[in-house]
């Protein structure tokens, strides 16, 4: 068994790990970052692309955004498509000239992780049998496998970022976390298509056979997406159906869907899920280990990099003060924010999506929503400082 120390240890290397390892690397803070897949497999998946632009500053001054400001696409709106006509939402002018930044999260880790290799700090891949303990001390322990070893890091602070399905949250005793959830009756069929996206700004598409979203990765990547069932199989959707169904509902007069080769296919269930508070003594969770939002309005990156915004300036100072008061604060002042997408994008998400036996009266609503949204400045303004991301919470 090989015993080492560090004063952060932090379970996974998504956005929120890699940053938070990150940020707290530049306070001159040692760390030791753990992930359970392997390098190439964290590099690869796909996952959401819109980055809000106080993230895109968060990630610049931290000297991660280097090529994010190359090859990010600045956009200023967004459309909202329903009963066959298209509405732009004119983000930047409602929303104090903010933008969004479309580049990949997969984009995101990649450089997270070229960073993080260039500091010469520890990240693993690959380790096994993670578990954390002595939760409620003030010397909180790793142990995991790493390369047929057994090993333990003695921790001033845990940092659960090990997503929704990773180990941190059940290891807190029952009866601490108050977890708040709700299922909905879809799921994303999302693809990446090697065609020039056929529109220049994303499009909500509101359909009577369901929603659909076009969106981009770069000017020759298109990401597009169909509302299906939660536990929709791929098999019944070969790329031919695929586009046919991107077709009927994204289709307008006068417009066409370009059409190209499909170099990724899967299915995202949907889900909101918050537990409070963040933390159990020295454990903090972070991103979606805390935390889950439906992919309508693109908050789930975000949110994590708020989380370890908050998250490296109470280490910080606990850490040149001794005093936990910034840790003391850190799940509450994360959960206001929370909360504000966890509403937004429940929100967005029952604004667009047909249930498959939609009772008459919700689809008035839903409508009757769209058309205030797109024709009432207040209703436009409130859903574009949401989607760019509140300065003030
Ligand atoms: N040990 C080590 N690592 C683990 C473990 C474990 N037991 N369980 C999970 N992990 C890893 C996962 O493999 C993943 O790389 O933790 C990482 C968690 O990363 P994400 O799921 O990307 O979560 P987060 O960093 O909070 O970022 C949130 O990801 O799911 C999207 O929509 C979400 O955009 C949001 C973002
Ligand atoms: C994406 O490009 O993957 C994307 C964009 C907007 C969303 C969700 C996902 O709301």
């Amino acid at each position: 068994m090989t015993r080492t120390r560090t004063q952060v240890g932090i379970v996974g290397a998504g956005p929120a790990g890699l940053t938070l390892g990150h940020l707290l690397h530049l306070q001159g803070i040692d760390t030791v970052v753990l992930e359970d897949r392997s390098r190439e497999y964290v590099e690869a998946r796909v996952r959401a692309g819109v980055i809000e632009q106080g993230i895109v500053d968060l990630l610049t001054a931290a000297g991660a955004g280097e090529r994010l400001r190359r090859e990010g696409l600045v956009h200023h709106g967004i459309e909202l498509q329903f009963a066959g006509e298209r509405h732009r939402i004119p983000l930047s002018d409602l929303a104090d000239g903010r933008t969004i930044v479309i580049y990949g999260q997969t984009e995101v880790v990649k450089d997270l992780i070229a960073l993080r290799l260039e500091s010469g700090r520890p990240l693993h891949f690959d380790v096994d049998d993670v578990s954390v303990h002595d939760l409620d001390t003030g010397r909180p322990l790793i142990r995991y496998r790493h390369e047929g070893r057994d090993a333990e890091i003695e921790c001033d602070v845990i940092a659960g970022c090990d997503g929704f399905h990773g180990i941190c949250r059940p290891s807190v005793p029952a009866g601490v976390l108050s977890e708040f959830s709700r299922e909905y009756p879809f799921g994303w069929l999302g693809i990446l298509a090697e065609v020039a996206p056929s529109n220049d700004e994303l499009v909500y598409a509101h359909h009577e056979r369901g929603f659909a979203l076009l969106s981009l990765r770069s000017p020759e990547l298109s990401r597009l997406y169909v509302q299906c069932r939660p536990d929709e199989d791929l098999a019944e959707w070969p790329d031919d159906r695929v586009w046919e169904e991107l077709q009927l509902r994204l289709g307008l007069e006068g417009w066409t869907l370009a059409e190209g080769p499909i170099v990724e296919k899967g299915v995202t269930g949907m889900r909101s899920y918050v537990c409070e508070p963040m933390r159990y003594g020295r454990l903090f969770l972070a991103g979606d280990a805390a935390h889950i939002v439906p992919p309508t309005g693109a908050k789930g990156l975000n949110l994590a990099l708020h989380d370890v915004q908050v998250l490296a300036e109470s280490i910080t100072h606990l850490v040149e003060t001794g005093s936990t008061t910034g840790l003391d604060a850190y799940s509450d002042t994360c959960l206001r924010r929370v909360w504000r997408a966890e509403h937004f994008s429940w929100w967005m998400t029952q604004m667009l999506h047909r249930p498959e036996e939609q009772d008459a009266f919700d689809l008035k609503l839903q409508l009757s929503q769209l058309r205030y949204v797109t024709s009432s400045p207040a209703a436009a303004t409130a859903l574009a400082e949401n989607y760019v991301g509140l300065t003030s919470l």
